[in-house]
């Protein structure tokens, strides 16, 4: 991963055709043809379509469409959660999974909540307490571990869910709009401290998101899902150096392009 300055230029989106869904890089995460249908007959809701996507070693992906096109779904078969109807999903390495929800155990504080992923990782006793310092002290709450989950703010309770999240020292970690419950400040400052850790680290990451702004400041490139059942109709590159600001006139030229297509991704549903 390169770390380049900020760039001035516009971004010149490139919208690599719909089958051509690879970065170059060695992949982590590779979905070939994959389907997902729930349940049988009548009833049944096709969730996601021969989905076709290969996620870079060390690559930060967003994926942006419309609730219920199958973005959960798609987190959910790469975790190994559930298995895709058709096709095959492979994965490098571990997967860790972010949720929406911080999904804390309100009755442990928040270094047991931390601590429980190394636990279950079967890191020994002696080093736990050591990590569960140092990853407190990466986002922020070096002071706060005594504390419950009710004595925080929301976006203090995201930042224990980050840190358990980086504690399960995962290859490609898994995240489900995971901040998109935040004032825009708390969510910048979170946006920050993610690049950082990712930055520093040998991870891949693919974040699932509703707001078009957050996947242009954060992604190297952003997938775009059709409505339901999800395809993906575009995957652009993101042409923006780093450090960006999501408020700057390049993201916000990005999220635009972003926004456009998944309006005339809605409009062709809508004809259907
Ligand atoms: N366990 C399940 N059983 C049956 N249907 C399901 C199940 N999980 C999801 N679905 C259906 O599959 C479709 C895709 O759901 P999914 O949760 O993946 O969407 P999503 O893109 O994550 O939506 P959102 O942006 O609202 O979180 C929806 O129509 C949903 O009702
Ligand atoms: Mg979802």
């Amino acid at each position: 991963m390169t770390v380049t300055g900020s760039t001035s230029r516009p971004p010149d989106t490139q919208a690599a055709s719909p089958e051509d869904t690879s970065s170059g890089l060695r992949p982590a995460v590779r979905l070939r043809e994959v389907s997902k249908i729930y349940g049988s007959g009548a009833t049944a809701v096709p969730a996601l379509d021969r989905i076709d996507l290969e996620v870079g070693a060390r690559e930060l992906v967003c994926v942006v469409g419309a609730s219920g096109c199958g973005k959960s779904t798609m987190l959910n078969l790469i975790a190994g959660l559930d298995r895709p109807t058709r096709g095959e999903v492979e994965v490098e390495g571990r997967a860790g999974l972010m949720f929406q929800e911080a999904a804390l155990f309100p009755w442990l504080t928040v270094s047991r909540n931390v601590e429980l992923a190394l636990k279950l990782r079967k890191v020994p006793k002696a080093e736990r307490r050591e990590r569960v310092a140092q990853l407190l002290e990466t986002v922020h709450l070096h002071d706060f571990g005594h504390k419950r989950p009710h004595e925080l703010s929301g976006g203090m309770r995201q930042r224990v869910a980050l840190a358990r999240a980086f504690a399960q020292d995962a290859d490609v970690l898994l995240m489900d709009e995971p901040f998109g419950a935040l004032d825009a400040m708390t969510r910048d400052v979170l946006h920050d401290e993610l690049e950082t850790l990712w930055l520093s680290r040998e991870l891949t990451i693919l974040f699932v998101t509703h707001n078009v702004r957050e996947a242009a400041r954060l992604a190297d490139r952003i997938v775009v899902l059709s409505s339901r059942p999800g395809q993906v109709t575009a995957v652009l590159d993101n042409p923006i150096g780093r450090p960006r600001r999501i408020e700057s006139p390049e993201v916000g030229q990005l999220a635009a392009d972003i926004t456009a297509r998944l309006r005339q991704e809605v409009r062709r549903h809508a004809q259907r």
